[in-house]
């Protein structure tokens, strides 16, 4: 009798689920690794003189016992230098920190900012969360997307960008906003977008930052708080303070 009662309250679950009406989100990451021509462990990975002497630079400021501490610049700075983190590159990153090979692959697949497929040279993040999305963020996307005839998770055929669509980038009061590889992009307009792509595309250097005219993340218009002059030290303490 029980398991006849959950046979149909599971039943009803299953129909309950299927009438829901928004697409599964799934993500442009990857997370689970297939050996491809062009990543695999054959591949050999080595950082360049310059980078080793980063390396080095960056295993000296962790005390012995605890360089594994370093994991996190090391995939970063194996990121830089290929453009993206090939599987090869993890691995030469846990022989440097003398760890097994899964303890590389649970931060790089744990960390969005570790890039585990080919990726243009100029990669794209705009920020779809809600205080992007109110402010217009779906014609920040769908501007890329058109003018670079790409969706998202692709990369362009001359390898220049690639689309994502990412979390909160922390730059909400300047929402709608995308960051291009270390630079953010703010206060954008459909114009803006499209301005700061076609430099891009000219190997010119746009402009990073609000784009409305504001400095930094002051008021759109007038001030609305901190008018006044400062009072001073002591403001508002009890006399016997
Ligand atoms: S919601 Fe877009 S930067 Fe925070």
């Amino acid at each position: 009798m029980l398991s006849g009662t959950r046979r149909i309250i599971s039943t009803a679950l299953r129909n309950v689920r299927g009438i829901q009406s928004s697409a599964a989100v799934c993500s442009d990451s990857l997370f689970v690794h297939r050996d491809t021509p062009e990543d695999n462990p054959g591949i050999k990975f080595e950082f360049t003189p310059e980078n080793q002497k980063r390396v080095d630079a960056i295993l000296s400021i962790y005390p012995e016992g605890h360089k594994r501490g370093a994991m996190i610049p090391l995939l970063d700075l194996a990121q830089r230098q290929y453009g993206w983190l090939p599987i090869s590159a993890m691995h030469k990153v846990a022989e440097i920190l003398d760890l097994p090979n899964m303890r590389v692959y649970e931060v790089a697949t744990f960390y969005t900012m570790f890039l585990r497929k080919p990726t243009g040279k100029y990669h794209i993040q705009v920020c779809t969360t809600t205080p992007c999305w109110l402010r217009n963020s779906d014609v920040v996307l769908n501007t890329c997307r058109q003018k670079l005839g790409i969706n998202v998770g692709e990369t362009t055929k001359d390898k220049l960008f690639t689309i994502s669509e990412v979390e909160c980038l922390g730059a909400c009061v300047n929402a709608p906003m995308m960051a291009i590889n270390d630079d953010y992009y703010e206060d954008l307009t459909a114009k803006d977008t499209e301005e700061i792509l076609q430099d891009l595309i000219d190997g010119k250097e746009p402009r990073p930052g609000p784009r409305s005219g504001r400095y930094a993340s002051e008021p759109a218009g007038e001030l609305s708080s901190l008018t006044e002059e400062p009072k001073g030290p002591g403001f508002g303490l009890q006399a016997g303070l």
